[in-house]
């Protein structure tokens, strides 16, 4: 009885002695991390931190939940320079154009995108591409898309592209209004699921080619849907957890893989008669400059990044631009008037746009242009520091007076969102108001120039671009990591509203807010815009 009685008196010791435990392990680990942030241990040469009570968690739930809220409070607090915690990560932010350029602009020795994003990307796009790759492999796959990004094939776009909006608004059950034998019936679509569907039909159309177009509306469709599921905040840090949208991520990918290869198989064993204007086309013949010719793994995973890339953040883009033309009824009559103006046929209907003319509609592009600034689809762009970083006195907190150091192993963030808005630069920085970019002399218009023209030119490996680093105007990016696919996002966008306005009157009562929880910056629903078939044509 003694012994069980003992035996009993162990295990309730040994119990209490894990309980406590337990509990006192994260309690100490968070009175450590509160403790370290007090303002005589820190280390004075470090950009300040973020006040965080909870270790590895820190401040990640604010910046998720509303990032320009959060870099603004923050700028407040400490200035232009600081770092806060990101699932575990450390991650110094510098803000401005100051900010954008150190980040952007930074050297390879300092700073190396591939190890902020190869955990999401690579296991999506596939092996040996992007981030997968040395950074100056990455400027050599950019250069063999640059070939598929030629004028040319542009010219053929915008036809193809008119073609599936048409096609899209004949068929698509959101459209049944449009269809209707009354031209007066309303009907209404969520302006972000449509835009994403005619999104990925327009570039299917065009870039990935007609044999991706085929399937579309088949397997395609799935593939991407499963890999799509792979672009999660946790992958970033933790990208092949067993979860169920892993699985389906890493089956698709391989799917989908396997699909170009067969593309490309049947191409080389039955050349098209006709020309092919797509993206395969321009890749197959590419070769790396020490002789090796691109393999056929490497362009089916450049495919998959190409497509990727562009579906969320044109798509965003499209529906964000509806959602402010559905609300400023000026604006979309003058956009309208402006179609009218250009195409019209003298007999009510409207021809259609060679590209090189709807590259040149000032209403039309300062559509595209404000909204970019406004809802910039990317509000963090992410780089490793691969080596400790000074920062320059002038960068950080005024009140500071010396150079700060970011440590090898933090991460740095640029958001070009917050210059976009910044009240110093932009009057009314929070409308949206097109004019901006077309009022004469107007600083937003010689900001866009340079951004795109007159400013610095830089070659990286990829031809001459704008560096656009130190420009408070980057939507797409600056320096070598700047976005490949601006102009064939613009074609894109141009085409699509500029068909969309033809055919539709659009209303809405009020656009909605950000909606940050996806990895880009999407609408809010409800974000339903209320349409009928264009009554009058001028
Ligand atoms: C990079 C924005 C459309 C392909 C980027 C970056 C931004 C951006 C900001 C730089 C990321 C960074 O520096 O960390 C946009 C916006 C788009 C758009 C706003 C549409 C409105 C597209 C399209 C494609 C594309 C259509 C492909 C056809 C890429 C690729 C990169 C990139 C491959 C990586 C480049 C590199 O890291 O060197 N994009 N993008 N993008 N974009 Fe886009």
């Amino acid at each position: 009885l003694i012994d069980s009685l003992f035996g009993i008196l162990a295990g309730v010791h040994w119990l209490s002695l894990g309980v406590v435990l337990f509990l006192a392990v994260p309690a100490l680990a968070i009175v450590w991390n509160v403790v370290k942030q007090l303002p005589f241990l820190r280390d004075a040469n470090r950009p300040p931190v973020v006040f965080h009570i909870l270790p590895f968690i820190g401040s990640t739930v604010s910046y998720g939940m509303d990032p320009y809220k959060f870099f603004f409070a923050m700028r407040e607090k400490y200035g232009d320079v600081f770092t806060f915690v990101l699932l575990g990560r450390r991650v110094t932010v510098a803000l401005g154009t100051k900010g954008n350029n150190m980040i952007m602009g930074g050297k390879l020795s300092q700073v190396n995108a591939e190890e902020a994003y190869t955990n999401l990307t690579t296991p999506v796009f596939g092996e040996d591409v992007v981030f997968d790759v040395p950074n100056h492999v990455l400027m050599e796959q950019k250069r063999f898309v640059k070939f598929g990004l030629t004028t040319e094939n542009f010219r053929a776009y915008v036809g193809m592209i008119e073609e599936e909006v048409e096609m899209f608004l004949n068929t698509d059950s959101s459209f049944s209004a449009y269809n209707a034998s009354d031209n007066d019936v309303w009907g209404s679509f969520d302006a972000y699921h449509s835009m994403a569907q005619l999104t990925i039909l327009t570039a299917s159309r065009t870039l990935q080619g007609k044999e991706v177009r085929s399937q579309m509306k088949k397997s395609f469709a799935q593939m991407y849907e499963d890999l799509d599921g792979g672009f999660t905040p946790l992958n970033m840090i933790a990208p092949n957890i067993p979860l169920p949208n892993n699985l389906r991520r890493n089956k698709a990918r391989k799917a989908m893989t396997d699909f170009y290869l067969n593309i490309l198989r049947q191409r080389r064993e039955k050349p098209s008669e006709e020309t092919d204007y797509d993206m395969l086309a321009a890749l197959k013949d590419q070769r790396y400059k020490d002789g090796r010719p691109v393999s056929d793994k490497e362009i089916a995973h450049m495919m998959i990044a190409l497509l990727m890339a562009g579906q969320h953040t044109s798509s965003a883009t499209v529906s964000w631009c509806l959602l402010h033309i559905a609300h400023r009824q000026d604006i979309q009559q003058a956009l309208y008037e402006e179609q009218v103006e250009h195409f019209s046929n003298g007999d009510g209907s409207l021809r259609s746009p060679t590209y090189e003319e709807l590259k040149g509609l000032p209403i039309l592009d300062s559509i595209i242009r404000e909204t970019l600034r406004l809802h910039p689809p990317l509000h963090s762009l992410m780089r490793k520091v691969v080596s400790d970083m000074p920062v320059p006195y002038s960068l950080g907190n005024a009140s500071e007076d010396r150079t700060l150091v970011i440590p090898k192993g933090n991460y740095v963030l640029a958001a070009p969102c917050i210059s976009q808005v910044d009240p110093g630069i932009w009057r009314k920085p929070l409308e949206w108001d097109p004019s901006r970019w077309t009022e004469a002399g107007s600083l937003a218009a010689q900001l866009y120039r340079d951004y795109t023209e007159t400013g610095e030119k830089v070659d990286y490996g990829f031809g001459m671009i704008s560096k656009g680093t130190d420009s408070p105007y980057q939507p797409f990016g600056s320096g070598r990591h700047r976005c490949i696919g601006e102009q064939f996002a613009y074609v894109q966008l141009e085409t699509i509203l500029a068909m969309l306005v033809r055919k539709l009157e659009l209303k809405i009562d009020h656009v909605p807010p950000h909606n940050y929880t996806t990895m880009i910056i999407s609408p809010q629903k409800p974000r339903n815009i209320e349409f009928r078939r264009r009554q009058v044509s001028l």
